[in-house]
């Protein structure tokens, strides 16, 4: 187990899809180190959600969750979840910006509009299927991740961006200087 780098937005290697796990691997050492390695960073940076892509793994593999995150105070909690090969389904038009940010966009935000309200399916550490339907904040956050598998950083979503900014500058109040992961 071990806290990796987070590769920052320009590095090529955020750009591009990643690959499906083979079931049958799910649960050999390799895999599970690098689930291991993507909770240890991600608690390590106060993160919402790290995606393998951002450690420099280019696999379907995404983790996520908290009960309260500094960085995201007033976020509602989203479960603790390790999703492998995610598919989403949405299961309504209607789309709401809100505030993210990225541990590899650091110290800045923006409006992002999602989805509220999302399927999704993949499977946990164990190769258990995962199947929930979800809302708001949480569907915020799945998508937020599940972009990483795709090469789409937040940035890439923004459609007003007059509301993209420094993190500092936005939220003045907030102590932790960089909100999804
Ligand atoms: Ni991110």
């Amino acid at each position: 187990m071990a806290i990796r780098t987070i590769l920052k937005m320009g590095d090529p290697r955020l750009l591009e899809p990643a690959h499906p796990v083979d079931i049958e691997l799910i649960t050999s050492t390799p895999v599970q180190e690098v689930i291991d390695d993507l909770l240890h960073t991600m608690h390590a940076a106060n993160g919402a959600g790290l995606a393998a892509p951002q450690i420099g793994v280019g696999q379907q593999i995404v983790v996520f969750g908290f009960d309260h995150n500094p960085r995201y105070p007033d976020a509602e909690p989203v479960p603790k979840t390790i999703l492998i090969n995610p598919v989403i389904s949405i299961l309504s038009d209607l789309e709401e910006e809100d505030w993210e940010g990225c541990l590899s966009v650091p110290g800045m935000r923006a409006k992002v509009p999602r989805y509220t309200h999302i399927r999704y399916q993949g499977f946990d550490r164990q190769g258990t299927v995962i199947d929930r339907t979800v809302k708001d904040f949480h569907a915020r956050v799945v998508q937020h991740e599940c972009d990483h598998l795709i090469g789409k950083l937040f940035p890439m979503r923004v459609k007003d961006f007059r509301h993209f900014g420094f993190t500092d500058v936005l939220f003045p109040n907030l102590r932790d200087s960089s909100v999804i992961d």
